[in-house]
């Protein structure tokens, strides 16, 4: 056996290159961290130690390479979106990709046989990677998954990705990994002839050595299923290829409306590449990749990626105690989803409600979810029951000894929340965690009968709770340090995004979010249309108009909110008078069938006529007696956004959480804001915030006091300090 080591600073970069027999293993192992990235370091490393591989074959000392990792569950997660966040024009982004697609260029051309041997997450320029090897095989590790995300971050796969993926797997195919930016499972990833074999996760390194071996002595271990060639006439002629751009512009088009230029820049680039000699279509890509890098949506996604792994980070800095046993409190729309994300990660959790009954109901509602959920994480038929098993009812808190953290979630009111934080108290250990998903009750006064109040505080999970990433973490008056540390880690471990929040009306999102819907029902006051209304903050970039989200969330519901944030916060929050006689009417919106939308089997099915009918009336009981000329446009988009940004100025003036950066990330986890505007507060940096307060104020001055501009936003010059 001989050994050799690549010399330089290699190791330094996440580089080893280790030679046994005559294969040799590159290894990607990023000193100090969880998973291997391509820095513009380590792709020059990468490059010098191709040229010793040349060297070596010369030499007669190598035959065959394999690319692999000594990161548990990794492969490569992809570029450094640092690096990206940096990129200042179009010409170095050019250059950058293409400096990187000759080093996976110099990599395809080895004159020996090279394998990836892909065992974790493979993502993005580590896909790249893969593609420009030989063969592919993948662990049966369920933590190994497969995609090229960039088009989430605006931009394209920039390394061959949009040239070799089509080449490989075919140009729809292609096109469905490229534009989704979604991660695959090894199933379909061999399915699609992503990867040539399926290897034991146990015996992974083993089998690679003993196919590596079998490359090295010009034997074919891997046989791979070859396209056929109607397959690829039917795809690759020019006439199918101009079908295919044109489908795909158009459903890129009708589920982004023009919001995400890399979309269609990735369409065109692909299709076109196709037709193209790779060395065009590796120019074209580089091209593209710079023209995308430097585009306001890219800048924006990178920083939306960049604030929230920076919000999983700011972690409290009190030691989280361990939780083993959970409980979750109300087995109603919320209990079910939240116990559910408790099985989903293992963690034995008992639900509890006031009957029998409603316990079975909401177990069975769980169980419904992890058998969805155990389908898209390739569970096997024992770990789905396993996790089922997770799941166990009760109607009494007698087992409540050994159970380590609660989750609330009883119906929305104070008495019997309170009455069940008593019961609690006196059944569990004095260090166990109490927490509360109330929407809009106060922690401080939830916690303030107990014994120990600071072990409580609110995760407020978000509708619904499988779905949506966000939780605000409430720190009541007597919260302690710990709890919180406690909330955060626990928050995390569920797959969440977590923002702590102070005990304050409607915390970040319910509170932002009711400026918004408020003044979408004074624009239907003023006459205004359910459709306009909802269509054009679709227009804007919002996943559905305010009154629909006001369906979704239950018009009952919101009233509640909107009378608690009225006695609190102020006259601001007073709905206009024409949500009155809609309640009256009784729809509550989607979940009894009817709102300002009609719903068959939960989904839309049309304008709901009775409200429509509500509507016509109060405008013609107005007066002047004629209907009032309903607001334009775009003064009804400016309403309902500089809404949002001055009572988001006024929640920072309130210190509810720490910056800034928090009330982005929870409008966009928790309330859909659109990514590609970068969060509600960079945008309102973008229009200028001097722009914004004179706007207000004319509002103000035609529509009343709560226009008036926040006393933050007379003060500050900007939310953000200045960008790069
Ligand atoms: P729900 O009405 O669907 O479920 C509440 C459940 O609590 C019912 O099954 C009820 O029987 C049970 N319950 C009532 N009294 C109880 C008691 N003393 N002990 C144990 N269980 C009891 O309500 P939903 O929507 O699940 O809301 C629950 C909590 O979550 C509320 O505090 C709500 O404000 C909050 N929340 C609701 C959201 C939503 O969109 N529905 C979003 C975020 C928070």
């Amino acid at each position: 056996m001989t050994g050799a080591s690549a010399a330089g600073d290699e190791a330094e970069q996440g580089l080893r290159l280790v030679v046994r027999d005559d294969v040799a293993s590159l290894i990607f192992d990023r000193p100090d961290s969880k998973v291997n990235l391509l820095t513009s370091a380590t792709m020059r490393s990468l490059d010098a130690t191709l040229g010793e591989l040349e060297a070596a074959h010369a030499a007669n000392a190598v035959q065959a390479l394999v690319v692999r990792s000594a990161k548990q569950d990794n492969f490569i997660a992809g570029a450094d979106i640092n690096e990206l966040a940096e990129l200042s024009d179009a010409e170095s982004a050019t250059r950058i990709s293409s400096l990187g697609q000759d080093i996976f260029g110099r990599l395809e051309r080895l004159p020996f046989p090279t394998l990836a041997a892909i065992d974790g997450s493979c993502l993005g320029g580590g896909l790249e990677l893969a593609l420009a090897c030989d063969y592919r095989v993948a662990s049966n590790n369920s933590k190994t998954r497969l995609g090229l995300p960039e088009t989430r971050l605006g931009i394209l796969p920039g390394l061959g990705g949009t040239v070799r993926l089509p080449r490989l797997i075919g140009l729809r195919r292609a096109l469905e990994l490229i534009l989704a930016g979604k991660q695959i499972r090894v199933q379909p990833a061999l399915k699609m002839g992503l990867v040539d074999a399926v290897l034991p996760a146990d015996r992974f390194d083993s089998e690679v050595d003993s196919l590596a071996a079998d490359l090295a002595r010009g034997a074919k271990p891997l046989s791979r299923r070859k396209r056929s060639f109607w397959a690829r006439l039917l795809e690759e002629s020019a006439p199918s290829r101009w079908l295919v751009r044109r489908i795909s512009l158009k459903s890129v088009y009708a589920r982004t409306k023009g919001h995400y230029p890399a979309l269609p820049k990735a369409v065109k680039v692909t299709v076109r590449g196709v037709g193209q000699s790779p060395a065009r279509a590796y120019a074209e890509e580089a091209s593209a990749f710079g023209q995308l890098a430097v585009t306001p949506e890219s800048r924006n996604l990178i920083n939306v990626f960049l604030l929230t792994e920076g919000a999983r980070k700011r972690r409290p800095s009190a030691e989280p105690r361990a939780i083993e046993r959970a409980a979750v409190i109300g087995a109603g729309v919320m209990g079910a989803g939240i116990a559910e994300l408790f099985a989903y990660q293992a963690l034995p959790v008992l639900v509890v409600d006031i009957d029998e009954e409603r316990v079975r109901a909401g177990i069975h509602r769980a169980r419904e979810l992890l058998d969805k959920a155990g389908e898209r994480a390739g569970w096997s038929p024992e770990t789905l029951e396993e996790r089922k098993q997770c799941l166990k009812g009760a109607t009494k808190y007698d087992s409540f000894s050994s159970i380590d953290a609660v989750v609330e979630a009883a119906i929305e009111r104070m008495d019997v929340k309170r009455e069940v934080f008593a019961a609690l108290e006196a059944e569990m250990p004095s260090t166990s965690l109490i927490a509360s998903n109330t929407s809009a009750l106060s922690i401080s006064k939830l916690q303030s009968d107990l014994e120990h109040p600071d072990r409580v505080c609110g995760i407020h999970f978000f509708n619904p709770p499988h779905v949506m990433p966000l939780v605000e973490i409430v720190r009541g008056k007597q919260t302690s340090d710990a709890t919180l540390a406690t909330a955060f880690e626990l928050a995390l471990h569920l797959g969440k995004t977590p923002i702590i929040v102070h005990d304050s009306p409607g915390f970040v999102v319910n509170r932002i979010l009711a400026a918004y819907l408020t003044e979408a029902g004074h624009l239907l006051q003023e006459g205004m249309e359910v459709r306009s209304i909802d269509e054009v903050m679709k227009a804007f970039g919002m996943p559905m108009g305010p009154l629909r989200l006001l369906d979704e969330i239950g018009l009952d519901v919101i009233a509640m909110v909107s009378q608690t944030l009225e006695v609190d916060l102020g006259e601001r929050f007073k709905p206009a008078p024409v949500m009155a006689k809609i309640l009256a009417t009784g729809v509550t919106g989607k979940k009894g069938g009817r709102g300002f939308y009609v719903y068959e089997d939960g989904r839309r099915s049309g304008l709901n006529e009775e409200i429509s009918a509500v509507l016509r009336q109060a405008a013609s009981g107005s007066a002047p007696p004629r209907p009032p000329l309903a607001p334009a446009k775009d003064v009804a988009q400016t309403r309902m956004i500089f809404g949002m940004i001055n009572e988001a100025a006024r929640t920072l003036d309130d210190q509810v959480v720490a910056g800034p950066e928090d009330i982005d990330v929870a409008m966009i986890m928790g309330a859909g804001f659109p990514p590609f505007l970068g969060g509600l507060l960079r945008y309102a940096d973008s229009l200028g915030l001097d722009k914004i307060t004179r706007r207000l104020r004319q509002l103000a001055e035609r529509y009343g006091p709560r226009f008036e501009p926040a006393p933050g936003l007379l003060q500050r010059s900007a939310f953000f300090s200045p960008q790069k």
